[in-house]
């Protein structure tokens, strides 16, 4: 006689296996344990959240405190969450680490410097620059699009906004490459670039609070310590993170858009035609729900940024105690039929697309303007200038990176007829 069907068991989460492919992992989730406690391969025990409903509700919800002192006792003194090197670089009072009033005062000084009509001047720059990184591997035939593309591309255009010297920028892609590698280069090596980023940081903004004229430069450091100047209080200190989040926030995010969404395109040939004729009659239109659309199929962040329960809750039907983590899984609510009809199909044309690919609520990226920009740049560029462009490797011998938050590959070979200059 047999009994009841037992529920499946749960798949196993974060092994490279699942860093591959992780949708049929988050589908599970979704459907048999939507608010799910795990624990990380770090060691610290969170609950992940599956599904769209949830997942907005969670990150608007004020009961999540981003502030990491409101993580509990035994899992924060495993000292792993965060950015490494953070702490030791004096960089904790960050957008993404704190809460209102703070957060509010921090957040309406930053937008006053990043406007929209300062990311649209910036247009002509991210041209260049993708022009220039193509033109670099085009005579080739072949390239890796991950170093040679997606990689130097948002690096060098946040350096350009930020206002870092075009001198001093290839220190800043020796370190952002080390911060990238996460753990795979030396031994310190990710803290010990954080800190020489904030050491350098630090200088320039004194730097330029002291060269500052009421009409001085335009770019976007001054622009924050003028906003600083008139009235409201922005400390030194918060200047230098705050450079340093739009840095951090705004690089391998970015990177992995272009990473992931080109794959994804030379994946599905079809949805490819239909984007490569976008970019060559210049359709905005299409250009931009395509690019959405590959944010919300296989989008750059995984997990968006830790959350902390500030007193006891429910979630989803679940309690979630106080001091509890909680990580709210962007990529599978992303994928969420019950949001989304046709969940697992790329279709660049989706209406209705309001994915969480960005966030939402307070903490819903400041930098998505300029990030859309970058994307569609960045992408609409390789279509046209490479138009037979393929991948250079099979599909399942591309690595992905381990990392928690981000997801995307550790390399992109490609391949395409060589283009003379
Ligand atoms: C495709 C590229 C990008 C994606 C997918 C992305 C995604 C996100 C997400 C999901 C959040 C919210 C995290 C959370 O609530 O836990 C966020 C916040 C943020 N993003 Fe982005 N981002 C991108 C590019 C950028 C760029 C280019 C910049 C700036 C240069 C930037 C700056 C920020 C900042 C400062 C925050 C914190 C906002 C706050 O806490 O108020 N991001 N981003």
């Amino acid at each position: 006689m047999t009994g009841p069907a037992a529920a499946p068991a749960c798949p196993e989460l974060f092994t490279w296996e699942f860093a591959s492919d992780p949708y049929p992992a988050y589908a599970w989730l979704r459907e048999h344990a939507p608010v799910h406690r795990t624990r990380l391969p770090s060691g610290v025990e969170a609950w992940l959240v599956t599904r769209y409903t949830d997942a907005r509700q969670a990150l608007a919800d004020t009961r999540l405190s981003k502030n990491p002192v409101h993580h509990s006792e035994a899992a924060h003194g495993k000292g792993k969450v965060g950015i490494p090197g953070e702490r030791g670089a004096n960089l904790m009072t960050h957008l993404l680490n704190i809460d209102p009033p703070d957060h509010t005062r921090l957040r309406r000084l930053v937008s006053k410097a990043f406007t929209p009509r300062r990311i649209a001047r910036f247009a002509p720059r991210v041209q260049e620059l993708t022009d220039a990184f193509i033109d670099s591997f085009a005579e080739r035939g072949e390239a890796d699009l991950i170093h040679e593309f997606a990689f130097p591309l948002p690096i060098y255009a946040i350096c350009d906004l930020l206002g870092v010297p075009r001198e001093d920028q290839d220190d800043f892609r020796d370190w952002a490459g080390m911060m990238i590698r996460h753990g795979g280069g030396p031994r310190g090596g990710v803290a010990r670039s954080v800190k020489k980023m904030r050491g350098y940081l630090a200088e320039l903004i004194h730097r330029k609070r002291e060269s500052l004229g009421d009409e001085g430069a335009d770019d976007l450091i001054s622009g924050l310590i003028r906003a600083s100047d008139h009235g409201e209080h922005l400390t030194e200190n918060e200047a230098a993170a705050m450079a340093f989040i739009l840095l951090f926030a705004g690089f391998e995010t970015t990177v992995n858009l272009i990473g992931n969404g080109v794959y994804q395109l030379l994946r599905h040939p079809e949805q490819r035609r239909l984007l490569q004729k976008a970019a060559a009659e210049g359709d905005e239109e299409l250009l931009a729900t395509g690019v959405e659309e590959l944010l919300r199929y296989d989008g750059p962040v995984e997990l968006a940024t830790w959350r902390f329960a500030t007193r006891d809750l429910a979630l989803g039907g679940q309690r979630i105690a106080e001091g509890d983590p909680v990580l709210v899984v962007l990529a599978a609510a992303d994928r969420d039929p019950e949001r989304f009809p046709g969940p697992d199909v790329l279709d660049l044309s989706r209406r209705d697309n309001q994915h969480l690919g960005y966030g939402h609520g307070i903490h819903y990226c400041l930098g998505a303007p300029l990030a859309r920009l970058e994307g569609r740049t960045a992408i609409a560029g390789l279509l046209t200038r490479l138009p037979d462009l393929r991948l250079g490797a099979d599909p399942d011998e591309l690595r992905w990176r381990g990392g928690l938050i981000m997801r995307g590959l550790r390399a992109l070979p490609v391949e395409f007829t060589p283009v003379r200059r």
